[in-house]
């Protein structure tokens, strides 16, 4: 081993619970405007991956950037032959990325076959609510969060291991914003598993012009009965978001999007200031006390 890729391996964290693992990139394939799906095969994270957790992943053999980055789990697949003796109930996982920065632009460079590093699946996810309606609140790429707990919650797929039993809600809505429409996509993710669907944009070019807090006024109030708010996206949006909850006395879990360097609960790179019942607050760990976090909880100045 060199020593760059020495010290690659060096700054790949993982943990007992979680061990780092070179994993193989089976699809990677353009997704939406500078947005990508990369598919790897990892069955012991894709079969225990729950909905709202998420992944650290790794170039190997590099440095630049030092640093693991966080991605929401998009959904899990069954890609290999199987042998029927597996236990695995997929065996590859999903992620979506936006290309932002270094991690990113470096990422998309990855060809079929690579290998990347990797451990998870991480992060407490989303808890299954007892309700009629889930209302999903998405803004730019905060949508690969929320595409797994949907088909949850609706009863077209399952996760966990073994699978953790779902509520089903009878509806279950994805109010989506973004700059403009050619940063939508796999929106037949969502309908196809019977989501249904509005999108707004700030130049008007697909859906309403406005703001998800415009699609989300626009909703009928008879339809906000039992209703439980799922939301991810950039921070402002999702303080909007839950001010809006509060207002319309629903509950409303959002899933932080801090940044992280382990994943694990050892740098405390990616604390929040979180309030308790009595009103004082403490920071928390963002990936393991979170992502999720009751929207109401959060000290968002
Ligand atoms: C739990 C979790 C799940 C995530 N899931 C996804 C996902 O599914 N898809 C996806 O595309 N991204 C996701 N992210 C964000 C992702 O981890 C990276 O931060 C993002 O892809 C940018 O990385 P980069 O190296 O390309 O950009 P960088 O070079 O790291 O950053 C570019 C610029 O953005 C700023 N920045 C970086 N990260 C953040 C942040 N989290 N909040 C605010 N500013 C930031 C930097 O300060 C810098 O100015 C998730 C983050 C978390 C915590
Ligand atoms: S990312 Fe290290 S403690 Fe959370």
């Amino acid at each position: 081993m060199n020593s760059l890729s020495s010290i690659s391996e060096n700054v790949s964290v993982g943990c007992e619970k979680a061990p780092y693992q070179r994993v193989r990139v089976i699809e990677h394939e353009i997704f939406a405007h500078r947005t990508r799906r990369i598919r790897i095969e990892c069955p012991e994270i894709a079969s225990r991956a729950l909905p709202g957790q998420f992944v650290m992943l790794r170039i190997p053999d590099r440095n630049d950037p030092l640093l693991a980055r966080p991605l929401a789990v998009y959904d899990t697949h069954t890609h290999l032959e199987r042998d029927r003796t597996s236990s695995f109930s997929f065996d590859c996982l999903d992620l979506v990325y936006l290309i932002h920065g270094k991690f990113t632009t470096a990422l998309e460079q990855i060809k079929v076959g690579d290998e990347l590093i990797t451990w998870g699946p991480l992060g407490n996810g989303f808890s299954l609510p007892d309700v009629d309606h889930l209302l999903l609140v998405a803004g730019g790429i905060g949508q690969t969060a929320l595409l797994a707990f949907a088909k949850e919650c609706l009863g077209v797929k399952r996760f966990g291991n073994p699978f953790r039993p779902a509520t089903l809600s009878r509806r279950t809505t994805l109010c989506w914003g973004a700059r403009t429409g050619s940063f939508f996509g796999g929106i037949e993710d969502f309908t196809s598993s019977g989501v249904d669907v509005h999108l707004a944009t700030l130049d008007g070019s697909t859906g309403i012009q406005g703001t998800v807090i415009d699609l989300l006024n626009a909703i009928p109030p008879s339809l906000l009965d039992r209703t439980h708010i799922a939301c991810c996206g950039p921070e402002p949006m999702m303080a909007a978001v839950g001010a809006w909850a509060t207002h319309h006395s629903l509950t409303c879990d959002v899933s932080l999007e801090a940044p992280m360097a382990c994943g694990v609960g050892i740098c405390f790179t990616c604390v929040a200031k979180v309030r308790d019942s009595t009103g004082s607050w403490d920071y928390r760990r963002t990936c393991v006390e979170g992502p999720v976090f009751r929207a109401s909880s959060i000290d968002w100045d």
